[in-house]
């Protein structure tokens, strides 16, 4: 299996991606099953989100040091993530607010991952080169234990 840090980045997207579909096509009334998903989701994200900013974000900003408006606003856009992600966490999906909730949590998270593999991934893989984004995706995948449950402890729950 590859360690290379943007393959692992983006297989988390596409099980994301994953997550939101089987949301979209669960019953409207499928509570337990809606909330298990969006549990999936709020996982997922949160160790995702936790490994770009402890790890990826900043050795990508130091290799490519003329993308670093992009990494502060990828971290803006965690931010906003983050904070639904902490709504969703304790809600009730019976509640009229959560299929909203989720669909612009699912919005918001598609742009994001679109402008990262699209604009930004690129740079960073021809700027680092192909034994770097190794060592970096192993780093990567050691930190994952290390993520937090709760996603308003993630540092861009306070940006
Ligand atoms: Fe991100
Ligand atoms: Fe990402």
């Amino acid at each position: 299996m590859s360690t290379d840090a943007i393959v692992l980045l983006k297989n988390d997207h596409k099980t994301v991606e994953k997550l939101f579909k089987q949301f979209e096509k669960a019953g409207e009334d499928a509570y337990d099953e809606k909330r298990r998903i969006a549990d999936s989701i709020i996982e997922e994200l949160t160790v995702h989100a936790y490994i770009e900013e402890e790890i990826f974000y900043p050795a990508a900003r130091e290799a490519v040091p003329e993308t670093k408006d992009h990494v502060l606003e990828s971290v803006e856009e965690h931010h906003v993530v983050v904070w639904m992600l902490s709504e969703l966490l304790g809600m009730d999906p019976k509640e009229e607010t959560f299929d909203a909730k989720v669909t612009v949590l699912t919005e918001n998270v598609r742009h994001h991952v679109e402008e990262e593999e699209d604009e930004w991934f690129p740079e960073v893989r021809s700027a680092m080169g192909r034994k770097q984004l190794q060592e970096l995706g192993q780093r990567m995948i050691d930190a994952r234990s290390d993520a937090p449950k709760n996603p308003l402890e993630l540092k861009s729950a306070k940006a």
